[in-house]
């Protein structure tokens, strides 16, 4: 596995595994890697012929500045992890190095960036896209993977890779759980073990949702049912959403056979947590 800091030390390197007629595959993350993370490198793995990892927390995606200074890193762990995952490269680039020439450039997704996450997180999808742009141009990766955890992140990258013709294939990988149902995700290393059990409420309404819809509920019913849920729970609810999960637009009934997702935001000891399950 090779370690590289410098772009066009990879770049070079990917020219010559192109000509080799080599595919490549890129994962894009931001370190602090868990088993969610290692589950797009094996479908890389699947797929592809070499499979390059990123790791760069990109500070344009973070709206709030004490999660970015709190962001977990884990670099030495991260490494081993991924030579054990056989992943072929490994691409950390510096601040000065993405962000050469300052920041200038905002996307706008129409719907897509203003509901849910959006709603809460102004201009994090726009630095997303972004550095998820510059990752492409950068790779131009012939396949690349995305978490299901981000709906609608990889909705979004799916959207920026067909409309600016990146020429890479998007794909979405399932949500990887602990056994308890929790969500794999960096930030619950920041959550202590109380709060983790406290979190699995997310998890729960999702599948109560899910449920019922099955059997019939109205949305407006279950999205009472599971707002009051979180009346005495130490999880303060941001968003819980019934979306089509194409357009993430809230949908007012359901239909047996429609592409719906369910998605849920919260706070525990300060750290905001998301998850989703696709209908
Ligand atoms: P990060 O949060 O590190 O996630 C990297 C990738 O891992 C994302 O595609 C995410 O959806 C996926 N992932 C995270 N938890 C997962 C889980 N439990 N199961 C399956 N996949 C999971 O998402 C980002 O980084 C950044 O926004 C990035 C795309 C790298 C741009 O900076």
């Amino acid at each position: 596995m090779r370690v590289i800091n410098d772009i066009n030390t990879l770049k070079d390197i990917l020219f010559q595994l192109k000509v080799e007629k080599k595919t490549i595959g890129l994962i894009p993350t931001m370190g602090a890697l868990h088993s969610g993370h290692l589950s797009l490198i094996h479908e890389s793995n699947k797929e592809c012929s070499i499979t390059v990892c990123s790791i760069y927390v990109n500070p344009t995606q973070f709206n709030n500045p004490s999660d970015l200074k709190k962001y977990p890193k884990t670099i030495d762990s991260d490494l081993v992890l991924l030579e054990k995952a056989s992943c072929d490269i490994v691409f950390c680039p510096e601040d000065k190095a993405m962000y050469a020439n300052g920041h200038h450039i905002t996307f706008d997704f129409g719907k897509l960036d203003k509901v849910m996450e959006g709603q809460y997180r102004t201009g994090h999808f726009s630095g997303m896209a972004t550095i998820v742009s510059k990752l492409f141009n950068i790779v131009q990766p012939d396949i690349s993977y995305f978490g299901q955890k981000d709906l609608q992140q990889f909705t979004i990258i799916n959207e920026l890779a067909k409309n600016l013709l990146f020429g890479t294939e998007v794909r979405c990988v399932p949500i990887v759980r602990e056994e308890n149902g929790l969500a794999l995700s960096s930030r619950n290393m920041r959550v202590s073990a109380v709060g983790k059990d406290e979190a699995l409420i997310l998890h729960r309404s999702l599948e109560i949702a899910k449920k019922n819809l099955k059997n019939g509920e109205s949305i407006d019913f279950i999205k009472d049912k599971i707002n009051r849920s979180f009346a005495d729970s130490m999880v303060t609810l941001e968003y819980f959403e019934i979306v089509n999960s194409n357009t993430l637009e809230p949908i007012s009934s359901y239909t047996d056979g429609e592409p719906v997702a369910v998605c849920i935001a919260g706070f525990i000891e300060e750290v905001r947590l998301i998850d989703n399950v696709l209908i």
